[in-house]
Order: C-alpha cells, then structure tokens, then sequence
C-alpha cells in the first residue's frame, strides 16, 4: 500500500524558515515517516524575491508569490507561517484555517495580540494552532504549559526571554564589548528581529509575557498589558555596581498572579548571581516556573536562531501530523477561561537599585535620605565611590522593599533636591540580594 503524504506549506523562508526547511528535508527526512506513519513534505513556499530561494529548495518544492497557490490548494494539509508581522500574516492564516488547514506559527507579534482569536478559530474548525516557537525559541514552554504541567495553579513565571538582548548584556559584561557592537553581532547570528528595536526595547519579550501568561492563567492578557522597558539604559557602569554586589543584570520577563490580579512585565532587574537565571548567557532563554504542584521548575535553550527556532517549528509539524494520522486535529482547543484583571507594576513592592551624581560634601547623604524617608523608603546598603568630576560624587543606593509607586514619589523629589545632580539610572531588583 502506498504510504501517505502530509505536504506543508511555508510562509517565509528567512533565518527561521530555511531552518524548517533544512530540518523537514534534509535532518529529519528519513525519520519523519517513523516519527509520524507518513511521509513528510515540504512542497509549496511563499515569499515576495523567489529568485533569492530557488538554489535552496528541491525540484518537489514551488517556491510562489501567490498566496491562492497555497490556500486553494487542496492537498496542503499544514500551512507554517514563519514570516512574521501581523498582516498579511494574521489574514493568511486565518484563511488557511477556514480552508480546513492547521497552523503552526512562531509570529509572537501576531500571536500576543491576536492570538485566541486564532485559538478560537481552531477550536471551531477542529484544527491544530501550534506556536512553540513564538516564545523562548527551542526552549519547550508552551506545550508543557498547556499539557505536561496543566495539573498545576501558577503563581509566577520569570525568564529571560529574548536572546538578543541576554546576548548584549553578557557580552557587555563578559567581553567588554560595546552595546552596538553586540547588537550587529546578534543580528550577523540571525537572533535578532528584523527591526531589532523590538528586542532591544523589550517588545519581544513582551509579547512573550503576554503569550505565555494566557497559557499559564488561562486569561486572554494582550501584549498592551505587559509593563515594557527594555537595556538601552544599562551601562557598563551599573554592571561593575551589580558585580561588586554579587549580582549580574539581565532583562526579565515576569508574570506574577496576586490576589487582586495578574501583573506582566519586562524590564531590567538585578539578581544574585546565585539565582538559576543569573547564568543564563549569550543567546540562551530560561523561564522558571512556580506551581502549587510542580514546586518550581526551570526550562533552558536556545532563544533564537536559525536551527534552534526549527526545532519548535517542527517539532510543533511532527505533532499536528501525529494528531492528523491519529485524526484528532484540534484536541486541545482554546483553554483561556478566565477573566483575571491586569494590576499596575506601580502597585507591586520591589527594592531598587538607585545610581546618583551628588554634590561632593558635608550634609548631602541627609538630604537624599531625607528624600527617601518622607515616602517611606528605607535604604538598605549604599556605595559611595569618590568624586568623578569637580565638586561631584557617584553615590549608589539599595533599597529595602517598598511600593514602586511610593518609590517614584522620592525619585521624583530627589531629582530636585539641591545636593543631586542628577539620577542617573534606577534599576528593579529582583528576588533577594546576596548575604
Ligand atoms: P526573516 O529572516 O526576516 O524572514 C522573513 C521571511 O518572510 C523571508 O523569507 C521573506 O521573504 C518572507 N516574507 C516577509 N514578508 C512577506 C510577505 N508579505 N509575503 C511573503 N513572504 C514574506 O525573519 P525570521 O528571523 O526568519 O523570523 C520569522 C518569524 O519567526 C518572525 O515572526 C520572528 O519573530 C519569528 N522568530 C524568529 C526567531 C529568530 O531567532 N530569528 C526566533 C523565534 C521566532 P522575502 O525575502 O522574499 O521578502
Ligand atoms: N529576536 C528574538 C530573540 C528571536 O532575540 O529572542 C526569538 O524569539
């Protein structure tokens, strides 16, 4: 008996498309059939420049220009966008859907905005939304949210979950390199967006807060939930202040259930260099997820690049032709059941690091103190390193716990207070600092 044919379909065939490919045709072509009880291929490929893919592709596969190709085509039975954006992206596959084809993804833009409307679609047409890749790149976080970890309440998830910049600040802090620098070299190795602002700014992680926060609390929280800040403020400075504390910055994406509501954000923190997250360098992701049954539990890989991200995006293939030959295409469906309100950041308590240029004499440190004490800051540790220009002194402070938004008022009145000449950087810290 002839075996069957599962054909796909590409959008794109840039760093993470080339890498579908490379792994569906030629890594995995031989053990596809055993994986999955058919054979699997690639046989049709959206781009604008086909001339740019022609000498990649094999004599089986048409590379096209003309989406109708694709979404007419009856024989096609997934269709994986990896292209990226949110339209045509969002009408494409919302297209293929209703022509009867699953999706896998790894459009995080597309996805933290739009993504139960597509979980929904699925769900009525019964058919597979997969988008592993979208979040962490190789790192297995969605389907473990929404599968091997589902018997759990979440209470936190923190990560580091954009390569790009985990790979500037490493190298900043290990090499010494400049941040631009850092950033060309990310994007020369394919980690970065093609507009790299949205890692740079902490977009891309926030897209992953979002997405990965409706998987673990069941809520549809949209990316304009998430609290954005990104590392353009980091110097070189504050890491040397972080180091002599024991302490190593990193760009977190945090998403944590109180009582009165869900608060998302991605900002730069401080952490003890003995917290898991603290060694994860370069390119690498983790999240670490605390359950009520699970305890805690940490997820490590690659965040970005070519093979790295293929691996989600097929792995995501290899499950839908599993579910296709089993046929039980959309079986888990749309899970976001909750409505759980989104809390301000200003309303979580965390302690701060605090860089200042002071005024360089005798009553100053009353001054700032003062400051802080009227809002109820309390101060738990303060470096002052010396004079760096005339009559001016670098002074660093560390805050005990308080409520950002009584933190924001000092800041604010420090600023003008007589004795500061300037604040220079404020940075979160996250979890406890070492003894
Ligand atoms: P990329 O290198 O810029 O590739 C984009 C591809 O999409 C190109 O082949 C391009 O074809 C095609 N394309 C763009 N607009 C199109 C349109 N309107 N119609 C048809 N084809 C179009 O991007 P990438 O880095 O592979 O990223 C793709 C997606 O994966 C994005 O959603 C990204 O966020 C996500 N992602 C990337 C990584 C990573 O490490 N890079 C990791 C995880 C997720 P032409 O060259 O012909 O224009
Ligand atoms: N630009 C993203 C990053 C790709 O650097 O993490 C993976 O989502």
């Amino acid at each position: 008996m002839e075996q069957k044919k599962i054909k796909v379909a590409m959008i794109g065939m840039g760093t993470v498309g080339s890498g579908v490919y490379e792994v569906i045709e030629r890594l995995q072509k031989d053990k596809l059939a055993h994986k999955v009880g058919a054979a699997v291929e690639v046989a049709k490929i959206l781009v604008r420049s086909p001339e740019k893919y022609q000498s990649q592709v094999a004599a089986h596969t048409q590379l096209t220009t003309d989406w109708q190709d694709i979404v007419s085509d009856e024989s096609i039975d997934i269709v994986v966008e990896v292209m990226g954006g949110i339209e045509p992206a969002q009408t494409y596959l919302t297209e293929a859907l209703r022509a009867g084809k699953s999706i896998v993804s790894a459009n995080k833009d597309l996805i933290a905005v739009h993504g139960s409307e597509l979980e929904a679609l699925a769900k009525e047409m019964k058919k597979d939304f997969r988008y592993e890749a979208s979040c962490l790149g190789a790192v297995p976080i969605v389907q473990p949210l929404k599968e091997n970890m589902a018997a759990n309440n979440f209470s936190e998830l923190v990560g580091i979950m954009n390569g790009t910049t985990n790979f500037i600040l490493t190298n900043m802090s290990e090499k010494g390199l400049g941040f631009d620098e850092a950033l060309a070299e990310a994007t020369r190795l394919g980690y970065a967006e093609a507009d790299p602002t949205a890692d740079i700014e902490g977009l891309d992680a926030g897209r992953k807060v979002a997405i990965l926060a409706n998987l673990a609390f069941h809520t549809k929280a949209v990316f304009d939930d998430v609290h954005v800040e990104g590392i353009t403020k980091i110097s070189a400075l504050d890491m040397k202040y972080a180091d002599s504390i024991n302490c190593v910055v990193k760009l977190l994406g945090i998403a944590t259930k109180e009582e009165d509501g869900l608060v998302l954000g991605v900002y730069p923190a401080i952490l003890a260099k003995s917290h898991p997250l603290a060694s994860v360098g370069g390119s690498f992701n983790a999240v670490f997820v605390k359950g009520d049954a699970i305890d805690e539990a940490m997820f490590y890989g690659r965040g970005a690049g070519k093979l790295p991200t293929a691996s989600a995006v097929v792995g995501d293939v290899i499950d839908v032709c599993r579910d296709i030959m089993a046929g039980c295409e959309g079986r888990i469906g749309d899970y976001t059941y909750e409505a759980i309100p989104i809390k301000p950041l200003e309303k979580m308590e965390s302690r701060f690091y605090v860089r200042l240029l002071i005024a360089d004499h005798p009553g100053v440190l009353e001054e700032v103190g003062g400051c802080f004490g009227r809002h109820g800051v309390s101060i738990a540790q303060a470096l002052q390193k010396g004079s760096v220009h005339a009559g001016q002194a670098e002074f660093v402070i560390i805050t005990h716990e308080v409520m950002e938004e009584k933190f924001n008022k000092a800041i604010e009145e420090l600023a003008k207070a007589k004795s500061v000449g300037r604040v220079e950087n404020v940075i979160r810290i996250y979890g406890g600092l070492p003894q």
